[in-house]
């Protein structure tokens, strides 16, 4: 008789974002007249820009001919674009990585999930609270996360980091050591980020203590501040002590297309044995590559005209944000975020919990956001807003909640 891997059975509920897609749908099936502006989930709603489609067009072209088709991609991905990306990410910022230590995949998400695969089941994660579920998910799936408390909503194994009013939303060195940390910055959920010499005295930290740091940096391109860093590899020592997971979700709307890379350096090592060979081993066992279409339309990204459009894709999403942020502060709420991140973290007004807010932003105003309470206990009496919608919902949304 089978047995199901009973570290599943542990996790809480589904998914934060199936749970909040469940609760929509019911409420639209009971109320179908209803206009409903999702600002919930951080999907992009606008076109690809005119290069990217272009890019895409070409490639498929290319894949009706014998001469120019393409099968299955390199291990590691397309020497193209693993190219361009060592170049304008890394080495135009004065960062010491190379191509061959770029591995493509179809997106963050998946790569944020299997990258603890890699390491043992007895390290110990540290997270921010609140945080990207994924991370916490995926450790509780392979068995490191130990007891959940639903009384604290916390794994007796996992080491949180609360990031708080009190602390800027930023994370605090963690009092009990641990093995893997997970950083993002700018950050999802809060949209706060840290200085690159905040950043600093992580990497100095987890190369002292032999902690690796798995550093998100999905949001990078909303960065519209100087000294916040775009990548961890601009701190001195990153190379022995951090991963990078990078998106093409964000800056480019490839939600929908599925771009993403995971940057290992050669530097990362346990005695003779490198991250990056153990998970080049995975990645040729477990993946085939994203498609060639699709790393076509990433090489796009990192072309002149690429970068001018997805500069103006960005600007129009960080309006958004500044219409947020604007007019929740104009009707007294508390905000944070939205100048070097698309999230918006707000205060849940008089003493309403997260999720009775949203339930109260759903009816009253049929705008659906994030309860900040989904992405960990400190998130609690916190809500999160996006700035991926449109302009127009993202004002007519502004109007309806003042209005209330
Ligand atoms: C979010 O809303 O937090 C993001 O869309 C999640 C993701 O990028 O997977």
């Amino acid at each position: 008789m089978f047995k199901v891997n009973e570290d599943y059975l542990k996790l809480p509920g589904s998914y934060l974002f199936s749970t909040i897609g469940k609760k929509v749908a019911a409420y639209s099936a009971v109320n179908p007249d209803k206009s409903i502006i999702r600002l919930g989930i951080g999907d992009v709603t606008q076109p690809l820009a005119p290069t990217i489609i272009d890019a895409l067009h070409g490639a498929v072209d290319e894949m009706a001919h014998a001469e120019t088709f393409h099968g299955y991609a390199p291990d590691l991905g397309y020497e193209f674009l693993r190219t361009a990306m060592a170049k304008n990410d890394y080495q135009d910022r004065g960062c010491d990585i190379k191509a061959d230590e770029i591995f493509i995949s179809d997106g963050a998400k998946g790569d944020s999930g299997n990258i603890q695969e890699i390491f043992a089941k007895d390290n110990k994660i540290a997270v921010c609270d609140p945080v990207y579920p994924v991370y916490v998910d995926t450790n509780v799936m392979a068995g490191r996360t130990g007891t959940y408390d639903p009384k604290t909503e916390t794994w007796s194994d996992v080491i949180y980091m609360p990031c708080t009013k009190e602390t800027n939303f930023a994370p605090e060195l963690p009092k009990e050591t641990p093995d893997i940390i997970y950083l993002c910055f700018p950050n999802n959920p809060t949209g706060s980020t840290i200085t690159k010499e905040q950043l600093q005295e992580w990497v100095d930290y987890a190369n002292k203590v032999g902690a690796v740091i798995i550093y998100d940096a999905a949001y990078e391109a909303y960065i519209s501040e100087d000294d916040v860093p775009h990548t961890i590899y601009e701190c001195e020592g990153a190379r022995t002590c951090a991963i990078e997971l990078r998106s093409f979700s964000k800056n480019a709307g490839f939600t929908g297309v599925r771009l993403g890379a995971t940057v290992i350096p050669k530097d990362i090592k346990q005695g003779d044995v490198m991250l990056h060979s153990l998970w080049a081993r995975r990645h040729g066992t477990k993946y085939n590559g994203a498609p060639y279409i699709v790393q076509k339309a990433g090489e796009a990204v990192y072309s002149e005209a690429g970068k001018v459009q997805l500069k103006e894709q960005v600007a129009y999403y960080m309006n958004n944000a500044k219409v947020i942020y604007e007019g929740l502060k104009s009707a007294g709420y508390n905000v944070s975020g939205g100048v070097n991140a698309p999230y918006i973290w707000l205060q849940t007004p008089d003493k309403m919990t997260s999720w009775e807010f949203f339930d109260y932003l759903l009816e009253n105003a049929n705008v659906v956001g994030t309860p900040g309470s989904g992405f960990g206990p400190s998130g609690e009496g916190y809500f999160r807003l996006t700035a991926f919608g449109s302009y127009e919902n993202t004002v007519a949304a502004i109007e309806r909640i003042k209005a209330l």
